[in-house]
């Protein structure tokens, strides 16, 4: 629901966000007068209860100039580590005035540091009280130190479990098990509240499985290979998070950005696979799929046959679709339920 609701947001104009922030994530230009935010690439975004947190990913902004000249869309990498929250309670149109309803959390306001860094794709992984920032990638900077390949934050929005007075939303640092790092992308993430579950599916990886970055003209740090790993994070009540990393089976294929959604149909529920596709053109610097043609031969077949599995039993199946769409990546995909749950209709848009 939320990635439908984003469309409408980004259509619209930001006039005078709070100081720390302003218009472009690091302020505005010298003789600025509005900003007008055009397009979201490699967004993570999650939903807990009554809102969505979009974190992450090039936000491009065009700036609004005193003189009625309009600047070029820029992308400034969210220097301050900005997270927006939209919350559904409140309503909106495409031209309510977008301070209002896209509310900013950041750590304490201050820059983004070696332990907050602002990443392209990946996930936020969630139940209705916290998410947890997963996977993506950075940009490969000699300036600062990355974070370690088993460091993940989470942050709570509310307490669950055990409790506690004086509760505070706030981030907190956790750290990966042993076989397990934060160096996948691209992969497909869905989270289901009501079982305390959360999933990231396949994706890509480095070529030896070590820190993977932004594509440059470094090969080895680039994801360029396909990541097997289907990743559980198992957020029970009590907040020990658990993880698990499963291999996928070989009948269910790994790809690039597929869409993941949960549909609450059986003990646990499913987790449905639609579309993504095999060597996308932008997991290297030259924008050219690396292997051209098993990415047309494969890709299609990530829509006509969709991967499904089932939670409770842990087990892999495939279903063939009729008049399937043509290969997609990066679509946005959404369960709406029957008024009486007799049934479940997805909807892709976009990709
Ligand atoms: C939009 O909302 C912000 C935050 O409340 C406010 O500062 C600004 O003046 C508003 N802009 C317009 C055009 O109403
Ligand atoms: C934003 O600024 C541009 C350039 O001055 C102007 O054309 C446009 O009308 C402004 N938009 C709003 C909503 O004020
Ligand atoms: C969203 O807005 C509703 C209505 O104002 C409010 O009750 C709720 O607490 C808000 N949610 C968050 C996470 O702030
Ligand atoms: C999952 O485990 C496999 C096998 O030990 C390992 O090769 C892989 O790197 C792990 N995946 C992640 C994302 O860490
Ligand atoms: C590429 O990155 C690897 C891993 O950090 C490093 O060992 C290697 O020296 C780099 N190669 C070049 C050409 O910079
Ligand atoms: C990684 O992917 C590249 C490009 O497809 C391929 O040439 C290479 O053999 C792969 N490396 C490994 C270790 O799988
Ligand atoms: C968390 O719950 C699990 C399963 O119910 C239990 O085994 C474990 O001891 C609990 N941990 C804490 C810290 O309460």
């Amino acid at each position: 629901m939320y990635r439908s609701s984003i469309t409408a947001v980004v259509a619209a104009v930001i006039v005078g966000l709070p100081l720390e922030i302003n218009g472009q994530q690091s302020g505005w230009d010298l003789n600025q007068v509005n900003a007008t935010m055009c397009a979201w690439k490699g967004l993570r975004a999650a939903q807990l209860k009554d809102t969505a947190y979009l974190d992450g990913g090039f936000l491009y902004w065009s700036p609004g100039l005193a003189d009625g000249n309009v600047g070029p869309p820029e992308n400034d990498a969210n220097p301050f580590g900005v997270i927006y929250t939209l919350n559904f309670s409140i309503p909106f149109s495409s031209t309510t005035n977008t301070s209002l309803i896209l509310k900013p959390i950041t750590a304490s306001g201050v820059a983004v540091n070696n332990l907050m860094p602002n990443y392209y794709d990946g996930a936020l992984l969630a139940n209705d009280h916290e998410f947890t920032l997963y996977g993506g990638l950075l940009k490969n900077s000699e300036a600062s130190t990355p974070p370690d390949a088993d460091a993940v934050l989470t942050y709570q929005a509310s307490d669950y479990g055990l409790v506690k007075d004086n509760f505070h939303p706030g981030f907190l640092n956790d750290k990966l098990p042993e076989g397990l790092t934060r160096y996948v992308t691209y992969g497909g993430a869905a989270s289901a509240p009501s079982e305390n579950k959360a999933w990231y599916f396949g994706g890509y990886r480095s070529p030896l499985w070590g820190p993977v970055y932004q594509p440059s003209i470094n090969g080895s740090l680039n994801p360029t290979n396909v990541s097997n790993s289907f990743i559980t994070l198992d957020l029970a009540v009590n907040q020990s998070k658990k993880w698990a990393n499963d291999t996928l089976p070989p009948g269910t294929p790994s790809r690039a950005n597929p869409s993941l959604v949960w549909v609450p149909v059986g003990g646990q529920g499913i987790l449905v696979a639609l579309g993504g596709v095999a060597d996308p053109n932008y997991n290297n610097p030259s924008q050219k799929s690396l292997n051209e043609g098993q990415s047309r031969l494969v890709s299609p077949g990530y829509m006509t046959n969709i991967d499904v599995y089932d939670v409770a039993s842990g087990k892999w199946y495939q279903q063939p679709t009729i008049d399937a769409p043509p290969q997609l990546a990066m679509g946005c995909a959404v369960v709406a339920p029957a008024r009486d749950s007799s049934s479940y209709n997805i909807y892709y848009y976009g990709g």
